[in-house]
């Protein structure tokens, strides 16, 4: 099993939509017993909440219902445990980095905009102050960087002998 965590600041905006995003592709591609994902925040606040509203009204229109509760990246499970940690920003990677005090997971530690086939976005913008065409943005990249991350660990899976 691939296990991937995506994350964003609050884990109400972007990362609960990649992981939605991501979810959706993977069954597609009919690869949900090999590829697992959630999602965190760096930062505690929304612990506990559901996703954005605006965010879930947006990421609705495209088939993508947002279903996972905020929590907060927990360093002592998680750099372990996930195969792919993935920032929305850089503000996400720097908490990343510096949690992983002796850069033992720095290897684990990934931009969302890496597995982009575009390079106009070098970050996922965070869409909280902004109005509907941030939401829409996020969403734009989100789809295209989740193709690029799938593409990048079916070819991975590819090479592996069982795969698990
Ligand atoms: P996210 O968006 O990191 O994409 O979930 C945000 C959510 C909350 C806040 C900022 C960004 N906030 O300042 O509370």
């Amino acid at each position: 099993m691939i296990n991937v965590l995506f994350v964003c600041l609050g884990n109400i905006c972007r990362s609960p939509s990649a992981e939605s995003i991501f979810s959706a592709q993977v069954k597609a591609a009919g690869l949900d017993d090999r590829i697992s994902c959630d999602s965190a925040g760096t930062y505690g606040y929304h612990q506990g909440e559901p996703a954005d509203r605006r965010m879930q009204k947006h990421a609705r229109r495209r088939g993508y219902s947002l279903d996972s509760i905020s929590r907060e990246f927990d360093p002592s499970t998680d750099f372990s445990f996930f195969d792919y940690i993935i920032g929305m920003d850089d503000d996400n990677i720097h908490a990343l980095k510096t949690a992983d005090h002796a850069g033992k997971y720095a290897h684990k530690i990934f931009r969302m905009t890496d597995f982009t086939k575009t390079d106009v976005y070098q970050s996922v913008p965070d869409p909280y102050y902004g109005g509907d065409q941030g939401f829409e943005i996020v969403l734009d990249i989100l789809e295209d960087a989740c193709e690029g991350l799938l593409a990048r660990i079916k070819h991975e899976l590819s090479g592996t002998a069982s795969g698990r």
